[in-house]
């Protein structure tokens, strides 16, 4: 029999603030979990929505060190851009917190202490690879070699991208740092272990016997882990960013970033509620449920249990809806390529459509098979769908009201039996979408909701109440009351997926009190209520638009084929003699002109500190002048003069080249006294 919960608690993976969120953030977790937290609101349960940033991990210390800044700023930075992002799309989350607040420290913390005084814990020493110039250890996907198997030169340590091979760190030949280029020794080091094989025939019993009802992509997962046998993980890393582990003897080191981050869900639920998180966590009442991406599995169905299980105060995920992958016009979303689209950056781009992109994901969601998201397909949705199916319908009710009834919900005199045969195709839809819901099948959940729209267009087409106003206005009227309470049943029905729309749809109707469950009632607006200001629901997004998004990613695509770029090989060496020769300086240009006739010739006028200097440089078809003036730019300050087009150029401006031509003027950062001299 069904367990009978009192309330559910719901989290969305944390994802990692080292940079901001995609389509694909939205499509695998976010938008899923928001559909499903709503609607469990809507049904007036108890329930908790809990996210948060995932700041520790070794990419965000990566990132800290390219831009030089610190990791903490770093995190603060991706963490508020993540989560007005969320706010932005209106991912409903009780709590939005981070991985750095003290709450979570102390309770990962405390998490790890209680499991290592009760011995759940093995200490184990190894031989890792170790950079001497940066004194660090290094993770898997820090270190680079040559490939055993197809010797490329900079597989990872963990997989070589160009043959495919999965790799271990100790195969690759001459292993290096890759930030630092530095060669590695092994060095040994002392971790603490979870013995995750101790906890295999429970996990057997506990996933593959009890949750045969996990979506067949999770349970797969799990079971070909479970069948090749699990092995103790190290949950500690020798590192600086982290949480200390709270031991003795464990200087340096922090917990890995896999055992403190799912915590997160439980110190955020505390940072919430500090009265009364523990009913939360520690009640057999509670139904726990982790929305996660694919990726994620293994740490939520065998990892994070087996360290609740050794915990022993807290329960349990009762189920763990995990999607595939979604792809962008055919290629695998990446942070590191750019090939996303950027959360941030739709609310720039598409300002009010938010729900757009919101339909769009739910209806291409990942759930079952990895999808692809392509900006045609996106407008399609939203042309032929959101606009000629939803918004149409909307519009046409409320304005034939407005014509024939002055706005005015009008009687509902004798009901037809094709009226009849239309009320039954929708009186069911609550139960329908409930039960789609209740699966964590979103995409067809959606359909459900859409199809009360096109019902009521095709409702609409077959009795053409345009035609019979002047001969049977009564007929007319029923009409239209029927189609103006399928709109309002439709912005209950919508209201999880497209809560903007919604809620525009009801101040369109002006009746704000509408519950989940009168979902398919006929008799929601009463007769003579007024309706409110008729606006479009949704708006046709035009091809530029959309040529806009297709230039960008192509420009994009453009970029990444240069990024395999090989430099020129570097020239014979000079000696340092030759190099203390050239006099360098830095100069603020005063003016920068072109020169008349000479289509690459700039004219600079530059403050070198002393006096203004005049230099020609050959780079007018890279720049803008009028753009560098007030820039600083890097000189040679003792060429011997030379003329071109009857001009003394004094110098020659620094500029990078690569072997394509594309030129970048070499500046200093920050700025720098004019006649600062560069050694
Ligand atoms: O894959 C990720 O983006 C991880 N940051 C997810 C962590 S989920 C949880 F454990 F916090
Ligand atoms: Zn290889």
């Amino acid at each position: 029999m069904e367990k009978k919960f009192k309330r559910t608690l719901v989290t969305s993976a944390l994802p990692y603030a080292n940079g901001p969120v995609h389509i694909g953030h939205l499509a695998g977790v976010y938008v899923p979990a928001d559909i499903y937290v709503r609607y469990l609101r809507l049904k007036g349960e108890d329930v908790l929505f809990i996210g948060g940033s995932d700041e520790h991990g070794v990419p965000v210390t990566i990132r800290a060190k390219k831009e030089g800044i610190t990791p903490q700023d770093v995190v603060d930075r991706y963490h508020n851009i993540i989560k007005e992002s969320f706010e932005g799309f209106g991912i409903s989350f009780d709590v939005y917190s981070r991985t750095t607040s003290d709450t979570h420290k102390q309770l990962a913390s405390d998490f790890f202490r209680k499991l290592y005084d009760d011995g759940k814990f093995v200490k184990m020493e190894s031989e890792q690879y170790y950079d001497e110039g940066e004194q660090q250890f290094l993770t898997d996907r820090n270190i680079r070699g040559e490939c055993p198997r197809c010797h490329a030169a900079d597989a990872y340590g963990d997989q070589c991208e160009k043959c495919g091979a999965t790799l271990s760190p100790d195969e690759l030949i001459n292993p290096y740092n890759a930030d630092s280029g530095n060669p590695l020794v092994k060095r040994k080091t002392t971790h603490w272990y979870l013995p995750l094989d101790q906890y295999q025939p429970w996990l057997e019993q506990w996933i593959l016997n009890e949750h045969k009802e996990w979506r067949s992509n999770v349970y797969g997962q799990c079971k070909s882990w479970l069948d090749s046998g699990l092995r103790e993980r190290a949950v500690t890393r020798d590192l600086s960013w982290g949480i200390p582990v709270p031991v003795e003897g464990a200087e340096g080191k922090v917990l890995y970033v896999w055992f403190d981050a799912p915590i997160g869900y439980i110190s955020n639920t505390k940072e919430l509620l500090p009265d009364t998180w523990e009913q939360w966590w520690k009640s057999e009442d509670t139904r726990l449920v982790h929305f996660i991406g694919k990726d994620n599995i293994v740490f939520h169905c065998i990892v994070f249990p087996s360290m609740l299980k050794a915990h022993g105060d807290y329960v349990l995920p009762d189920n763990v809806p995990s999607n595939e992958f979604l792809n962008l016009e055919d290629d695998k979303i990446s942070t590191s390529r750019n090939w996303a689209v950027w959360l941030n950056e739709y609310l720039v781009d598409f300002p009010g459509k938010q729900d757009v992109l919101r339909y769009v994901l739910t209806a291409n969601a990942p759930e079952t098979k990895d999808n692809n998201f392509t900006w045609k397909d996106f407008q399609a949705r939203n042309n032929n769908e959101l606009v000629a199916v939803y918004g149409n319908f909307v519009n046409r009710a409320l304005v034939l009201t407005k014509k024939y009834f002055d706005g005015k919900v009008p009687a509902c005199g004798e009901i037809t039996d094709y009226d009849k045969a239309i009320i039954e195709e929708f009186v069911n839809v609550k139960s329908e979408v409930e039960k789609l819901l209740d699966q964590f099948k979103f995409r067809e959940a959606q359909k459900e909701a859409m199809n009360l729209a096109r019902i009521g267009n095709r409702y609409l087409a077959e009795t053409e109440p345009w035609k019979l106003a002047k001969s049977d206005l009564s007929r007319v009227a029923t009409i239209l009351n029927l189609s103006l309470q399928l709109v309002a049943n439709l912005s209950i029905a919508f209201e999880p997926f497209l809560p903007f729309s919604s809620k525009k749809l009801r101040s369109m109707l002006a009746y704000e009190e509408f519950k989940w469950e009168n979902l398919g009632r006929t008799d929601l607006l009463p007769e003579g209520h007024t309706l409110g200001e008729v606006v479009l629901l949704f708006e046709k997004i035009e091809d530029d638009a959309i040529q806009a998004q297709l230039d960008r990613l192509a420009r994009i695509k453009k970029e990444n084929e240069t990024a395999n770029y090989k430099a020129n090989p570097v020239r014979p060496n000079c000696t340092f003699d030759d190099f203390l020769k050239l006099d360098m300086r830095v100069g603020t240009v005063l003016e920068c002109t072109k020169v008349p006739k000479a289509d690459k010739l700039l004219q600079f006028k530059i403050d070198d500190g002393l006096e203004t200097r005049t230099i020609l440089s050959g780079i007018a078809k890279h720049f803008k002048p009028e753009e560098l003036v007030g820039k600083q730019v890097c000189f040679i300050a003792n060429l011997p003069p030379r003329t071109m087009r009857g001009i003394v150029s004094e110098g020659m401006i620094l500029s990078a080249e690569d072997n394509e031509g594309k030129l970048s003027l070499l500046t200093v950062e920050p700025k720098a006294k004019p006649g600062s001299e560069i050694k």
